[in-house]
């Protein structure tokens, strides 16, 4: 397990900036932990820190109850291998074959020889590059690196993937491929993943749970079935959006977000027969997410005869779905 508590990263350049600012969170193990935020927002600090690339100002990091800033210089080291890196650009070294920057990390670990060249193999398979180990960085497409650049994080078995905008680089059917083999490795050898992004689609599409992060600080996490299933949340109007509301359409207008067996449409046309109220729908997202049916639908409704907006949204969450006024 992976915990961070009251993380702050401060610099001082010499004007004072506070890159990370109070930032907490556990991740349970196998879990695919998604960082939403836009450039500047401090994401990159948040893993320098994670990775100890970088100190942090105060606050603790906890990798399977180590507390990793009280390690001396030789834990340390032994620590850093149970945290692979993927980077947005790669960083291979170019005068190196694949399976050569594979091989890095293990070599400086002092893997012989022979159980090197196995493990190295062992990941080229994994990330689907069996043939191309001997293949230098420019001989290979992006999306290639990046897979060299995941098979190398993960050549120590790490504890924690992080991931730095590891597919920002990349066109979209890559980037969706290159997420589809994170999330094919995070379930068959259980590794924990944190990827930082500014992409929602990243976090839509592998993400157990996330956060969205605002100078410095964490201004919403939680699972994603959480998240969505909060008509308020705005990770999840980011993640799911409604659209921009059309305020000239009369009656008023709700949030709906539901999740699962809660299959809207049998709902609301229920709503409609059972409470002679209109129901239009103005906008909204289903997607499936971290396994799940997940919607989230702006409505308006137009009560009429005696029932209320009040008796619209009893009907609505009496039948399972979360409700605000919109
Ligand atoms: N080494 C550094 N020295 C001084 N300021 C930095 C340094 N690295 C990042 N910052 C500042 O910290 C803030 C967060 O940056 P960063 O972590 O790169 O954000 P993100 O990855 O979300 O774009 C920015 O204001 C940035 O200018
Ligand atoms: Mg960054």
């Amino acid at each position: 397990m992976i915990a961070v508590d009251s993380l702050r990263k401060v610099y001082r350049t010499p004007r004072e900036i506070v890159a990370v600012d109070d930032v907490s969170f556990a991740l349970e193990d196998g879990e695919i932990f998604g960082i939403l935020g836009r450039s500047g927002a401090g994401k990159s600090t948040l893993l320098r820190c994670l990775n100890l690339l970088e100190r942090p100002t105060s606050g603790t990091i906890t990798v399977d109850g180590v507390d990793l800033l009280s390690l001396g210089e030789a834990d340390l080291r032994a620590a850093r291998r149970r945290i692979g890196t993927v980077f947005q650009h790669g960083n291979l070294l170019s005068s190196r074959t694949a399976a050569e920057n594979i091989a890095f990390g293990l070599e400086i670990a002092g893997i012989p020889a022979r159980r090197r060249a196995e493990r190295v193999a062992e990941l080229l398979d994994l990330v689907g590059l069996g043939d191309r180990g001997d293949s230098h960085p420019s001989q290979l497409s992006g999306g290639q690196q990046q897979r060299v650049g995941i098979a190398r994080a993960l050549a120590t078995d790490p504890a924690v993937l992080l991931c730095d905008e590891a597919t920002s680089a990349l066109d979209p059917a890559t980037t969706e491929q290159i997420l589809d083999l994170v999330a094919d490795i995070n379930a068959r050898t259980g590794v924990t993943v944190v990827l930082i992004t500014h992409e929602a689609e990243v976090v839509r599409r592998i993400c157990h749970s996330a956060a969205l992060m605002e100078a410095g600080r964490f201004v919403e996490s939680g699972t994603m079935l959480r998240l969505v299933g909060d008509p308020e949340s705005r990770l999840a109007e980011i993640l799911l959006p409604t659209g921009n509301p059309d305020r000239t359409i009369p009656g008023r207008h709700l949030t709906l977000a539901f999740a699962d067996e809660r299959a809207v449409d049998p709902i609301l046309s229920r709503l409609t027969r059972d409470l002679g109220v209109e129901i239009s729908i103005l906008g909204g997202t289903l997607e499936r997410v971290a396994g799940h049916q997940v919607g989230r639908l702006r409505v308006a409704h137009d009560s009429r005869d005696g029932v209320t907006d009040d008796d619209v949204v009893d009907y609505l969450r009496a039948a399972g779905v979360t409700v605000t006024a919109a």
